[in-house]
């Protein structure tokens, strides 16, 4: 980008300046040459002042032309640009081959899955996880231990390295990306809305859907109550990346977007990080009608969201540090148990104590 606006800038500082500087001496060259005519009487005064009119009239166009052109560079130059993102080429293609399954039961296995993201520094090794149709995972860990690298890679935005992620018993690369991507729903840790109204960034999760649908989403997601609050409701505008709304209300609106598109396995990473206590209770009740039979994954921090998880995975440097319930982890007294029983305290004293922060640093202690 910087070399062809470099070079734009160049040739338009060239182009105009040129075609000026050669106008100028011609016109010096008409006024010496006809000057000296004019002495000697070949040429009337009246005739040169008439020749330099028409040799101006004649360059003006040329300057024009010059002008365009140095535009055209620039235009150029965004157009590359723009170019080399639509033609850039996804990591991740179809192989020859690939088809679309039907429906998926939703039992995942991860066998001996490792991956990086530069080759120099894994992020998993060896991991290797079964999940059964239905079941709730939740995993919970310290900060860059690898939690949304896995849910990353069981949606497809990358391939393991070395092993194998199998959907219903068959390795998903034999399935087509659109099969998998249609089937997965996903509320991710940054959530993406598209500018345009409410309802229509709600409907992005499943085009044809009645209003009614739409609102039904966003009344299990829980956000039908700011939406209200908004002067044209579901019609108000979100703004460019939906920088109208605040994080807890994107993470609401994307979340009713996944509910609507009814997908058989569900993702949430952080989803309700930046929601308050109360709208996230509310909404874990939706959730919970919705989660009922789909295999699903739930990444929090807050430990309180994950509490009535199937199983819950303690992820810590791309490996499984603890597995199980949440009372079999609370009678572990390990890693889990310092985590929850860590937050528990930080409510009580948020109970208390008006200048508390309400959550406590994201990343676990060490035993002390
Ligand atoms: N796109 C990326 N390119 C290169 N490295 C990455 C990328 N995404 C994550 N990583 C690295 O992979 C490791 C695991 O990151 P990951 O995002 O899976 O952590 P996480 O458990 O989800 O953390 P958090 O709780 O903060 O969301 C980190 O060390 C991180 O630096
Ligand atoms: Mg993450």
């Amino acid at each position: 980008m910087y070399r062809a606006s470099y070079r734009a800038t160049w040739l338009s500082a060239l182009f105009l300046p040129s075609v000026q500087l050669v106008t100028a001496f011609a016109v010096g060259a008409i006024v010496w040459y006809g000057g000296y005519q004019s002495t000697i009487g070949g040429l009337s005064v009246g005739g040169i002042q008439a020749f330099i009119s028409y040799i101006t009239f004649m360059m003006w166009p040329i300057q024009d032309l010059a002008r365009v052109f140095a535009e055209m560079q620039h235009a150029i130059a965004s157009a590359e640009r723009i170019f080399s993102l639509t033609d850039s080429v996804p990591d991740v293609l179809d192989r020859p081959n690939s088809y679309d399954p039907g429906t998926i039961r939703g039992k995942i296995t991860f066998e001996n899955v490792s991956f990086s993201y530069d080759d120099d520094q894994p992020v998993l090794e060896n991991f290797s996880l079964e999940i059964q149709p239905g079941e709730m995972i939740a995993l919970v860990g310290p900060t860059g231990g690898g939690k949304s690298t896995i849910v990353n890679l069981l949606c497809r935005f990358y391939e393991p390295k070395e092993g194998h992620i199998l959907i219903d018993g068959i390795d998903y690369t034999q399935f087509t990306l659109h099969s998998i991507h249609s089937r997965i729903g996903v509320v991710l840790q940054t959530p993406h809305l598209f500018s345009g109204s409410i309802r229509e960034n709600i409907r992005y999760g499943k085009l044809d859907a009645l209003d009614l649908d739409v609102e039904n989403a966003a009344h299990l997601a829980g956000a039908h109550e700011f939406i209200m609050h908004l002067d044209k409701g579901y019609d108000e505008p979100v703004g460019e990346g939906g920088n109208l709304l605040s994080t807890g209300q994107k993470q609401l609106i994307s979340l009713a977007r996944a509910i609507l598109a009814q997908p058989e396995i569900f993702i949430m990473d952080e989803a309700t990080s930046s929601v308050d206590t109360l709208t996230e209770a509310y909404l874990q009740k939706g959730m919970e009608a919705l989660l009922e039979g789909r295999t699903s994954f739930v990444i929090a921090h807050r430990l309180s969201t994950i509490k009535r998880a199937d199983r819950i995975l303690v992820v810590e440097n791309g490996r499984i540090a603890e597995m199980g319930t949440h009372n079999e982890l609370l009678r572990l007294g390990g890693k889990y148990y310092r985590l929850y029983t860590r937050q528990f305290r930080y409510q009580m004293h948020a109970a208390y104590d008006p200048f508390h922060k309400a959550d406590p640093p994201a990343s676990e202690p060490e035993a002390a």
